[in-house]
C-alpha cells in the first residue's frame, strides 16, 4: 500500500529530538523554530514528559470513559490553575479540529440556535464544522458548506455590530483565534475581543476563543485572548497541551450545563493522554514556561526588527511572523538546507513564522538571528 499523497514533503527524515533540537536519518542536527505546527511546548523528549508517559504505559494505556479516570480530574485541576480558569469544566477530544467541532456543537446545544460568526483568514480544523468556519475554499468539500457560517473582517467592529443587529437571535457562536496563525500571525485587538463579549453577552451566543495554537502560555498568557480582559465562554486547546500526543481539549465557562450524551468520544482523555498532558502541565507551571513565552518572544521580536529586508513582525511571545520583502516559501528553504534552521509557512505568502518551545534558549535565538541576518543583508 502507498501513502495518500497529500502533503508536499521536504526530502528530510527526522529521527531524534531533544529539546529544541532535532537530527535527521543522516545525523544532520537541526534548530527547531517551528514545533511541528506550534506543537512542542516544552521541548522535544522532555525528560520528565518521557517519564510520566513510560511510567504511565507500564500501568495502564487506555481504558474507555465509561469508567472513572482519576487523571482527567488531576488534570482538569492543574490546567485549571495553571490557564486561571479553575471554575471551568473540561472535556477532552483527540486535535484542534475535534476541540472546535465539540465547542460549536455545545454552543449550538445550549443556545438552541444556528449560525456561527466566523473570520476572515481564520483556520479551525479540518472535521465539518470546524472546516465550514475556516475561510480556505480549497479545503471545504462540498458537503461542508453550509449558509449556517458567517465570515466577517477580523477587527471590524462595526460589521460585527451591524451583524449581530440583524441576526443577533439567531447567532449560536462567535469563533475566533486570538492571534491568526495559519492566516500570517494576525493579531485580534483587545477592543474587538472585549466587542465580541459585549455583543455575545447581549444577545445571548456564545463566545468560542480557539486557543489550538495561540494558546498553552505560547503569548505570554495561558490563552492569548486574555490579553483582552474578559473571558470566553468555550477556550479550545490542542497543540501544546500534548506536546506531541494527540489531544484536544475544551475548557467550558460554568454557566454551561452538561447533559449525559451530549458530547463523547472513544479516545478523548485516555490515560496515556492524560499523563502527556499532565507531564506539559507540570513543566510549564514548574518552570514558569508562560513567562518565559513573554520575556524570550520579547527579545526576539526586538532583535528580529533590527533585521534588513523585514517588512514587519507581528506577534505576541513566541508566535511570530516575519513578513518579508520576497516570497517566504524559497527563503524557508534556505533557512532550512542552508541554515539548518526549521521555520513555518503561512496563508500570507510573505510570512514565515516562529512558534518555538516555550522554554528556548537565548543561545538559540541568537543562532537564529545571525542565520536570518546572514540570508536577509
Ligand atoms: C487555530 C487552529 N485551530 C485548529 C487547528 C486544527 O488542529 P488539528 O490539526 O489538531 O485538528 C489548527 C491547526 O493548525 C489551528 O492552527
Amino acid at each position: 500500500m502507498q501513502l495518500f499523497d497529500v502533503y508536499p514533503l521536504y526530502d528530510i527524515e527526522i529521527v531524534r529530538g531533544l529539546g529544541s533540537k532535532v537530527w535527521d536519518k543522516d545525523g544532520q542536527e537541526y534548530l527547531d523554530f517551528y514545533g511541528g505546527h506550534a506543537v512542542i511546548s516544552i521541548g522535544h523528549t522532555h525528560p520528565h514528559y518521557v517519564e510520566r508517559l513510560t511510567g504511565q504505559l507500564q500501568k495502564i494505556g487506555f481504558y474507555s470513559n465509561s469508567v472513572k479516570i482519576g487523571l482527567q480530574h488531576e488534570l482538569a485541576e492543574k490546567l485549571g490553575k495553571l490557564s486561571g480558569h479553575d471554575d471551568y469544566q473540561l472535556f477532552m477530544c483527540n486535535s484542534g479540529a475535534e476541540a472546535n467541532e465539540n465547542a460549536l456543537k455545545l454552543a449550538s446545544f445550549h443556545t438552541g440556535r444556528k449560525k456561527v460568526v466566523a473570520m476572515h483568514g481564520s483556520f479551525h480544523g479540518r472535521t465539518s464544522l470546524a472546516v465550514a468556519a475556516t475561510d480556505n475554499p480549497n479545503i471545504t468539500a462540498p458537503v461542508n458548506r453550509t449558509e449556517n457560517v458567517v465570515f466577517v473582517t477580523l477587527n471590524d467592529e462595526q460589521e460585527l455590530e451591524n451583524l449581530f443587529a440583524k441576526e443577533g437571535g439567531e447567532i449560536a457562536a462567535v469563533i475566533l483565534e486570538g492571534i491568526q496563525g495559519v492566516g500570517g500571525i494576525r493579531i485580534a485587538s483587545d477592543d474587538y475581543l472585549r466587542k465580541i463579549r459585549t455583543l455575545c453577552d447581549k444577545y445571548g451566543a456564545v463566545y468560542v476563543a480557539d486557543g489550538v495554537q495561540c494558546g498553552c502560555g505560547r503569548t505570554g498568557k495561558y490563552y492569548s485572548h486574555d490579553w483582552a480582559g474578559v473571558n470566553a465562554d468555550i477556550y479550545t486547546m490542542a497543540k501544546g497541551i500534548g506536546n506531541g500526543f494527540p489531544i484536544g481539549a475544551i475548557s467550558i465557562a460554568p454557566h454551561i450545563a452538561p447533559k449525559y450524551g451530549m458530547l463523547g468520544t472513544t479516545f478523548g482523555g485516555n490515560h496515556l493522554a492524560c499523563a502527556a498532558a499532565l507531564a506539559v502541565a507540570e513543566v510549564m507551571t514548574e518552570d514558569r514556561l508562560v513567562e518565559n513565552a513573554a520575556r524570550t518572544g520579547e527579545y526576539l521580536m526586538t532583535e528580529l526588527r533590527k533585521l534588513p529586508n523585514i517588512r514587519e513582525v507581528r506577534g505576541k511571545g513566541l508566535m511570530i511572523g516575519v513578513e518579508l520583502n520576497q516570497e517566504s516559501a524559497p527563503f524557508r528553504k534556505r533557512l532550512l538546507f542552508d541554515e539548518h534552521i526549521f521555520v513555518g509557512s503561512s496563508s500570507d505568502k510573505n510570512t514565515f513564522r516562529l512558534l518555538p518551545a516555550l522554554n528556548i534558549g537565548r543561545e538559540h535565538c541568537d543562532r537564529l538571528l545571525t542565520a536570518l541576518h546572514r540570508q536577509l543583508a
